[in-house]
């Protein structure tokens, strides 16, 4: 049981509680730099040096104290094979630091450069269709060739060996949104080594792939496809598995070169991106030391809770504060139209990051290339040198990120709700969806935005990760488990937690084969109940029950009851003849815990309804009762401190009453509030008042 619930009586305990220290949670620091910091992205190889002055003056005046540098400048990093050249680089860290701003310096090979990829053409990557990569865009390398490798190591060693002891140097991004995989001689030969490690003998991946389907029966490993579509969905989802051990590895391969020669004391991460699912993200960070990403909005307009549930997302990486490597400043140039994000959410962005557990927020990019594939993307300062209008709102949070980066400091976010991400499982239904609609990355949704608004605070974890801490775990469709994963469930249950699960969990094991005994599998007594019957949907079907009426869409399963402790909590109405009056939820207390089975994609209603009950029976309390939506609540707090962020995500203003009296921290009145009025796009940074 969490220290916070038993002491949380009153909103006014709650909003001082600081949080259990076993979730983990911690945040970056550097004892000689501020708190929070405001960054971007820097080419300093794309100007001429005269202008350097100019450009870091500028950064300077809008509070900007880091630059990410070099992620990209192999080319002007080793002119020519051997010849290395950081001088003009030592020049711009220096001047930088002239300019009290800190780097964060890019191992460049993502981006190798011609002479190196015309003389060992096998560096170059092939595409799943045979296809080799050529010069003239990024990402064109191979992931697993050894000579790529070596140039790789070579150039992160040679640039530890000169920065590493930098003090301006505070961390390391390697490569640049690791994405593309290579399907070429070496990845081949690579992918049929690991299978065979992990199987043993062909004849034991036969069975458990079940390759007598179709003859896919194997008689040697070298025999095996390397794709990432059409095929057996057991040699798919090994492949992805590969794939994310290759990224691995090629991670391991810099930081075995940057780590002998480099401070401990500057971090080694990579720049990630959202939802992407091209790896286990879990896999590749447990050999890094923080976790960052690319925040680049998801649609067209910004949607809070879509944004929000990406930070959480990445925190839960490393389970401890991130960075926002990048971000837009304003707009991009890779949508279909590039619409500017409004007046005031540039910085609401910013702030919601920092909710959230960035310690860091940089923009892509300060200045316009003069030239490039990018010439479009929203910056700081125009190619001319001259401030763009979204310059200002940025200085304004650089400036606010100094006043209230103090008592932000060593804090972080807590939560009592946890949901799961799983690649395996996202992966394997992404294999075989069934139903077009079925995104599994939409169910997560789904499941966070009831959960972000009413509880205020979630985490997002690896299925692998402790749950003893949470009062409510959710698995909105961990589609593969493992009996030894169905164990730690089922303890977490005993154990007095509440663990909801989500449509398709537990149809298959961890070969991506379908559970023998039928779904949930190694679940189902415990459960007491099971899936008779899965169908896709394309029109709604009504719902009744315990929590009301509602909807199902896209996914419906039929459900049955195995036991007597086992209640339906909501039956399907008249439909497909199928599912007529069957359940749809079940649920079954277990002691203190429950475990409720969820067999349908709920309309939004049903799930908010039913995540108000699920709360409520654990005793998860919100942050600040009563606000209105798009009113977003985070609580950073630890060290003895706990600082509220409250975001007024909405176009009107919004009053918002406190519990107790508290400072503004970047407002400009200087007594305590007992309430706040936010204009829209307004941010309130509070402090109890001592
Ligand atoms: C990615 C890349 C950057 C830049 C931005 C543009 O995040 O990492 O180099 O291309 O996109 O939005």
């Amino acid at each position: 049981m969490r220290i916070s619930c038993r002491l949380a009586a009153s909103v006014f305990t709650a909003l001082l509680v600081t949080a259990a220290p076993y979730l983990y949670a911690q945040a970056t620091s550097y004892s000689d730099k501020p708190p929070l910091l405001l960054g971007a992205a820097w080419y300093p190889e794309q100007w001429p040096e005269s202008q350097w002055d100019h450009d870091l003056s500028l950064m300077e005046a809008a509070h900007i104290n880091v630059v990410r540098v070099g992620e990209f400048a192999w080319s002007s990093m080793e002119p020519s094979e051997g010849n290395y050249d950081f001088g003009w680089l030592d020049r711009a860290i220096a001047l930088a630091a002239k300019h009290h701003i800190c780097v964060v310096l890019g191992t460049p090979t993502a981006a190798p450069p011609a002479w190196l990829t015309t003389k060992y053409p096998q560096t170059l990557r092939v595409d799943e269709n045979g296809r080799r990569a050529e010069h003239g865009n990024r990402q064109h390398f191979s992931f697993t060739d050894p000579k790529y490798l070596q140039f790789a190591h070579d150039i992160a060693e040679q640039t530890a060996i000169h920065f590493g002891h930098n003090p301006n140097v505070v961390g390391w991004q390697l490569d640049n949104e690791y994405a593309e995989p290579d399907f070429g001689p070496s990845a081949r030969q690579q992918f049929h080594e690991w299978l065979q490690k992990k199987y043993g003998t062909v004849a034991e991946l036969n069975r458990r792939w079940a390759t007598a389907y179709w003859s896919q029966t194997y008689d040697n490993f070298d025999e095996i496809p390397v794709r990432e579509n059409g095929e057996n969905p057991a040699l798919l989802l090994e492949w992805k598995r590969f794939v994310s051990n290759t990224w691995k590895n090629y991670s391991e391969n810099q930081i075995s070169a940057i780590r002998p020669h480099a401070d401990p004391r500057q971090f080694i991460t990579t720049n990630t991106m959202g939802w992407f699912d091209g790896f286990d993200e879990y896999t590749v960070h447990s050999v890094l030391d923080i976790a960052a990403w690319d925040d680049y909005i998801d649609s067209d307009h910004f949607d809070y809770i879509d944004n929000a549930a990406r930070h959480d997302l990445t925190r839960g990486f490393k389970q401890k504060n991130f960075w926002v490597m990048e971000t837009e400043p304003a707009f991009v140039n890779w949508r279909k139209t590039n619409t500017p994000l409004l007046k005031g959410q540039v910085r609401d962005m910013a702030w919601q990051a920092i909710g959230h557990g960035a310690d860091t927020v940089e923009y892509w990019q300060w200045r316009s290339a003069p030239n490039g594939q990018e010439e479009y993307h929203g910056v700081l300062i125009g190619a001319d040198g001259t401030p763009v209008p979204v310059y200002d709102e940025i200085r304004q949070t650089g400036e606010e990120f100094a006043k209230a980066g103090p008592a932000i400091a060593g804090t972080s976010p807590h939560a009592d709700v946890a949901l799961v991400n799983d690649y395996d499982s996202r992966w394997a239904i992404t294999f075989q969806r069934h139903s077009a609609n079925f995104d599994p990355v939409g169910e997560m949704l789904a499941f966070y935005r009831p959960l972000r608004e009413q509880a205020q605070s979630v985490d997002m974890i690896s299925i692998n990760a402790p749950l003893d801490g949470y009062k409510v775990v959710e698995l909105p469709g961990l589609n593969v488990i493992s009996q030894a994963t169905a164990d730690r469930l089922m303890a977490y249950v005993r154990n007095g937690g509440h663990l909801l699960l989500g449509p398709r969990t537990a149809m298959k094991d961890e070969f991506n084969a379908l559970q023998p005994e039928g779904q949930p599998g190694p679940l189902e007594s415990f459960l007491g109940g099971r899936v008779d019957q899965f169908y896709a949907l394309d029109s709604d079907v009504p719902l009744t029950g315990d929590l009301g009426t509602g909807t199902a869409n896209i996914w419906a399963e039929q459900l049955s009851v195995q036991s007597p402790e086992t209640k339906v909590v909501e039956r399907y109405g008249k439909s497909n003849g199928w599912l007529d009056d069957q359940p749809a939820i079940l649920t079954r207390q277990v002691g203190k815990g429950s475990i409720t089975y969820v067999g349908a994609w709920l309309s939004p209603a049903l799930l908010n309804t039913l995540t108000t009950g699920l709360l409520e029976e654990a005793g998860v309390k919100p942050i600040l009762p009563g606000v209105l939506a798009g009113v977003e609540v985070s609580r950073r707090s630890g060290e003895g401190k706990s600082v509220l962020i409250l975001i007024n995500h909405n176009t009107s203003e919004e009053h918002i009453s406190l519990p107790m009296p508290m400072r503004d921290l970047i407002g400009s009145q200087g007594s305590a509030l007992t309430a706040v009025d936010l204009p829209g796009y307004g941010v309130a940074v509070l402090a109890a008042e001592k």
